[in-house]
């Protein structure tokens, strides 16, 4: 037996041998196609290669692409379970020639590898053609041998693949496997075709053409090959059965499912099995893609597919949530294949029994509320559109659970009803959101989003992407384009781009349409729209066209970098402060990180470098940080920090980094930091490379504040400190490690230098040098006068009391020119203090000299004057004080 994983390998191997080259599987969300829900076929990773927009090393590629095929245009979620064929998860073998070669090779290809290569039965396979395409038929002839009746011209869309109302498409060639006459059914154009009989395997299409919305087409540049195998349905023959789910890799995860619940895989329980087993793949894969169950865009899908198959499980009597036990037999089975889904293991096992187990909480009740309904109602009436809506609502039930519930009743929902009563609800919700006093023009992105939806983000996984303008906006009013030179704002489908939140800073790049190219210079968030303040750059653009959406990936790589660190840091300081501390608000910029915390005191040197320690030992660590979404008692359950005073909707996304060391104290025992946080960060702690403070200081009362850099910020601080120390040393001439004790030497030398030339001045100024005046009697009194350079204001009142002493008894005035300004000082002794006041003699001294004011006490007063200009005036004006 051909086992999957062999006919996988075998498929790429073949055409790897025929040049081409192996590409691994894009992601589940498609960047590149704004029109696309989510990936559906092989060629959707390929779309900008057959319109000839990009080009590759490669011109024949070959790939085993992860398709979801549920909400959007291929949307087979309802019939899962109930038929042979039916996935939303499933994997798509293709061979894909860009300009290289066309029908003429890939029929040939395609054939050889289906009877040679696998070994199928020429004689069981036939095909059908687009009707015009001659062409074709005769490759078939020729190369194929097959007869007229084996070659089926068929007119309709069957034949003329598109992956979605816009791009390349073009006629196709299917090929088609007949299980043979003991089944039902008919071969494709005959009224019997829905059998199972003829099962289509492989669709080649010869892409020619590219469709635009207004409906026109224009052939491709180059004629391109684009082919689709669905595994699951070739392995179902090679394996000898027509049940896809009867396949090793399906029938593994059935009987996982089965083993869990101790029922029998082929019993009453088929049913349930079979979309356990397809949800627990497309669930899965989709979270290992990045997306999370959420109440909008695909993350409903998500959640919806969850719900169904979590519903299935209770149907099997499952006690306990059963999903996420199952994941380990998946990895078992394609894990190798696609790694992703190893690494993602533990965050899907996580996020299903969280889902899981909070549905379960609803689930009865809604489950008897629905019973109750349909016993009240006659025979065959369906389920009003109100009591849906209520499952929805108040029991969290898909629209398409309480369908696939009452399927097995024979009964449907009044859709018409459930869409009043949800258009009913949006609009309380914008009434009561409009009072809420967010941005002024913030209605205009009310409008928008009821028009458009809100912003699918898809910056958690990548940074570039392309998007669907939804809407343009200047000044408070939507416009249908905007020109080189104007501001504008622009709201997409899609974006990578982070809309400020949390602390972190709106991205920042460029968007570019086929007409224009528009700046991003900031990215917010109003009503679930993503906002990106824009300056167009050149050219126009327009609403409603696709664009191509850039990120500033080095500055975002910078802010991923500090808000990561922002997690440890603040774990960090739990752990070297206390319990106590708690975030206050936080800034994650690309060139720096703030972080706010409750804390009364400033932080110890030593605290500081614990911390900065601890922090650069979990970078090391090199950790993966992974993220889950739960509802916020669960993480609060498990430990999470929440921020203080943020509202929370029902649900959170957790990001944990870091494993316990042994010497931490930890969250929920194993992990290091586990936080509430909608943020974007690195994908393990390594990409900080390097954290390092710059220092603690106050916020405000209670609150202190951090700021520290991370990466090359860190390093080029560290570098310029270096640089600092090194021009240091030099300027002393001595070795760094010697720089404090040279500086500390040079202090000392620089008091004790200070210290003797103010005794010099001093000394200096008391032997007067040649020009010192004599004492003069003036009312029996001496009196010393005199005006002085070279010392300070500093140096008066030594020079006083030593002028006093040696008068004995007198009065002294010294006037100090210091340059443009004056110092003045003078002083009485202490025998005559009760006749006579230095306070006096100043002010009348200062008086002359244009100063103001000046004091002190009757033995000594000091005051200044803007010049000493009229120093000799200014001693006749004390000599007048001195007489009396
Ligand atoms: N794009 C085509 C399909 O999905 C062939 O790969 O069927």
């Amino acid at each position: 037996m051909q086992t999957l994983n062999e006919i996988r390998s075998t498929f790429l191997n073949y055409y790897g041998d025929h040049g081409h080259a192996i590409v691994p599987s894009s992601p589940l969300v498609p960047r590149n196609d704004p029109t696309l829900m989510f990936t559906a076929a092989g060629m959707v990773q390929f779309k900008n290669l057959f319109t000839g927009v990009e080009t590759r090393d490669y011109s024949r590629a070959t790939t085993a692409q992860k398709c979801v095929r549920a909400g959007g245009k291929h949307n087979d979620l309802d019939n899962v379970g109930y038929t042979a064929r039916h996935h939303t998860f499933f994997e798509m073998l293709g061979n894909f020639s860009f300009g290289d070669y066309f029908k003429e090779e890939a029929i040939p290809l395609a054939w050889d590898l289906l009877t040679k290569g696998f070994g199928i039965d020429a004689s069981k396979l036939l095909v059908t053609v687009y009707h015009t395409d001659d062409e074709a038929v005769e490759i078939w002839k020729k190369h194929a041998g097959l007869s007229d009746d084996r070659i089926i011209r068929i007119a309709t869309d069957d034949n003329f693949w598109s992956a979605g109302p816009t791009g390349p498409c073009g006629p196709c060639t299917e090929i088609f496997y007949d299980h043979g006459d003991h089944i039902w059914g008919g071969p494709p154009g005959s009224p019997e075709e829905d059998g199972d009989r003829f099962v289509e395997i492989w669709n080649l299409v010869f892409m020619q053409y590219e469709q635009f919305e207004d409906g026109t087409r224009r052939d491709l540049p180059n004629k391109s090959i684009d082919t689709g195998m669905g595994i699951e349905r070739v392995a179902a023959l090679l394996q000898g059965t027509n049940d896809n789910y009867s396949t090793d890799l399906m029938r593994s995860l059935i009987e996982a499912s089965a083993n869990a619940t101790s029922s029998d895989p082929d019993g009453p329980g088929k049913t349930h099995h079979r979309v356990i087993a397809d949800h627990l793949r497309s669930t899965s894969f989709l979270m290992a893609d990045g997306v999370m169950p959420s109440n909008d865009g695909r993350g409903y899908v998500l959640r919806r597919i969850m719900r169904r198959a979590m519903r299935h499980a209770h149907l099997l009597g499952a006690a306990d949530p059963l999903m996420h036990r199952l994941v380990p037999a998946l990895v078992a089975q394609m894990g190798q294949a696609y790694p992703e889904l190893g690494q993602a293991q533990t965050m899907i096992e996580q996020t299903l029994l969280q889902e899981e187990t909070r549905f379960r909480q609803t689930l009865d009740r809604g489950l008897k509320l629905l019973d109750d309904e349909l016993s009240g109602l006659p025979e065959g009436a369906n389920l009003s559109g109100a009591s849906a809506f209520k499952l929805y609502d108040t029991y969290g039930f898909p629209l398409d659970l309480t369908q696939d519930a009452l399927r097995e009743k024979g009964r449907a929902v009044d859709t018409d009803g459930f869409d009043d009563a949800m258009a009913a609800q949006k609009a309380k919700a914008r009434a009561a959101w409009s009072g809420s006093g967010e941005a002024a023009d913030a209605t205009v992105w009310f409008d928008v989003a009821d028009k458009a939806g809100v912003t699918d983000f898809l910056g958690y996984e990548t940074e570039t992407a392309e998007g669907k303008i939804a809407a343009l906006v200047q000044d408070g009013k939507t416009t249908d384009t905007a020109e080189a030179g104007q501001t504008v704002q622009i709201a997409l489908n899609q974006t990578p781009f982070y809309a400020e939140s949390g602390g972190q800073l709106g991205d920042t790049g460029v968007i570019t349409t086929t007409t224009g190219t528009a700046r991003v210079t900031d990215t917010r968030k109003a009503a679930g729209v993503f906002i990106h303040f824009a300056e167009v750059e050149k050219g126009s653009i327009y609403n409603g066209q696709d664009a191509v959406l850039e990120v500033d990936a080095t500055r975002r790589s910078a802010i991923r970098a500090n808000h990561s660190a922002t997690h440890l840091l603040h774990e960090a300081l739990r752990h070297a402060l206390g319990d106590h501390v708690a975030q206050r608000g936080s800034l994650n910029a690309a060139d720096r990180l703030r972080f706010d915390f409750s804390h009364n005191e400033a932080i110890s040197a030593q605290d500081m470098a614990r911390v900065e320690a601890e922090v650069n030992a979990y970078v090391r660590q090199n950790s993966t940080v992974e993220t889950r979404i739960m509802t916020p008692d669960d993480a609060r359950a498990l430990g999470a920090q929440a921020l203080f005073g943020e509202k929370y909707g029902d649900e959170v996304r957790v990001v944990s980094m870091g494993t316990q060391d042994g010497s931490g104290k930890g969250t929920d025992g194993t992990t290091y930091s586990l936080e509430l946080c909608g943020g974007t960060h690195v994908a393990r702690t390594g990409d900080i490379g390097a954290f390092v403070m710059l220092g603690d200081s106050a916020s405000s009362a209670g609150v202190r504040r951090i700021e520290a850099l991370t990466g090359e910020a860190a390093l080029s601080h560290l570098r310029a400190q270096d640089a600092l120390l090194t021009k240091t040393a030099t300027e002393l001439k001595s070795p760094a490690t010697s720089v404090p004790e040279r500086v500390r030497a040079l202090l000392d030398e620089r008091r004790s230098l200070a210290n003797e030339v103010a005794q010099l001045r001093r000394e200096l100024a008391m032997s007067g040098g040649s020009n010192a005046p004599e004492a003069q009697e003036i009312n029996g009194i001496a009196f010393h006068a005199q005006v002085l350079t070279g010392i300070t204001g500093k140096d008066l009142p030594a020079l006083i009391d030593e002028h006093k002493t040696r008068l004995k008894s007198g009065a002294v005035l010294l006037i100090a020119d210091t340059g443009g300004k004056a110092a003045v000082a003078a002083g009485v002794t202490d025998d005559l203090i009760a006749n006579l006041s230095a306070v006096d003699i100043l002010r009348a001294a200062v008086a002359e000299l244009g100063g103001k004011g000046g004091g002190g006490r009757p033995d000594m007063a000091q005051g200044g004057s803007p010049s000493a200009d009229n120093a000799e005036a200014a001693i006749a004006a004390a000599t007048t004080v001195l007489k009396g």
